[in-house]
């Protein structure tokens, strides 16, 4: 069985204090099969790093983006060396940095292999079918690699944006999740991203092609976040 993965994307929000006063606040069953991935912003990852030691979380880090470059004169980029020390995942391609940040096909597939060069996983956004394929097209490392991927389908439409949820179907994302199988040709994880909340992760996490789901606004929450991954 594959593992299952809940991936908080607190995107940008959350004070140092607040996020340690979540930490302290977070109460989840761990196990084997199931892994709780927290995406804060980078200037968070180092002392979050130190806090989840110090508390004896299982809770391991990702990054809620990638930069483009290993290293160098980029100024504004994050080192990958340093990155490497403290995350084991990141999203790349969400719809927002695709938005707000003019991030390209071209941009989020040279991402993406930089992780993997790295043994980082990304945990790669979809917003659709055609999405993939043009990924697929550009960059022969992600159909090669694809098991090392963790993809995530989340149509821009059913994001909360910090407002009302409006997650999609969970039989229609379950035959999406099906479509990227098909595509891949292979096995690999897909999670779903969009609106998903405590009243309605079951739906979405008994689907046979989901493993789990990526969470925005109620990763905000300790509470709610706990009780999304309880339900896992
Ligand atoms: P949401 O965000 O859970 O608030 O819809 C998900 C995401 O954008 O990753």
């Amino acid at each position: 069985m594959a593992k299952t993965l809940i991936v908080g994307n607190w995107k940008q929000n959350k004070t140092i204090d607040e996020a340690y006063a979540w930490l302290s606040a977070l109460s989840i069953q761990t196990s084997e099969e199931k892994e709780v991935i927290l995406c804060p912003s980078f200037i968070h990852l180092f002392p979050l790093q130190e806090r989840i030691r110090a508390l004896g979380l299982k809770v391991v880090l990702g990054s809620q983006n990638f930069p483009s470059f290993p290293k160098g004169s980029y100024t504004g980029e994050e080192p990958v060396e340093a990155l490497r020390e403290v995350i084991s995942y990141s999203i790349i391609g969400h719809s927002e940095r695709r938005k707000y940040a003019n991030e390209t096909d071209n941009d989020v597939v040279k991402k993406v292999s930089l992780a993997l060069q790295n043994d980082i996983t990304p945990i790669l956004c979809l917003s659709s079918i055609e999405q993939l394929n043009s990924y697929l097209s550009l960059e022969r490392k992600i159909a090669e690699s694809s098991e090392k991927i963790v993809f995530v389908y989340e149509p821009p439409g059913a994001i909360s944006g910090g407002g009302e949820f409006r997650p999609e179907n969970p039989e229609e994302v379950n035959r999406k999740a099906l479509d990227i199988l098909e595509s891949i040709g292979k096995n690999v994880t897909i999670l779903y991203g969009g609106s998903i909340n405590p009243d309605n992760a079951k739906s979405f996490f008994s689907m046979p092609n989901i493993s789990g789901g990526l969470v925005g606004q109620s990763s905000l929450d300790p509470i709610s976040f706990s009780q999304i991954c309880n339900t896992a």
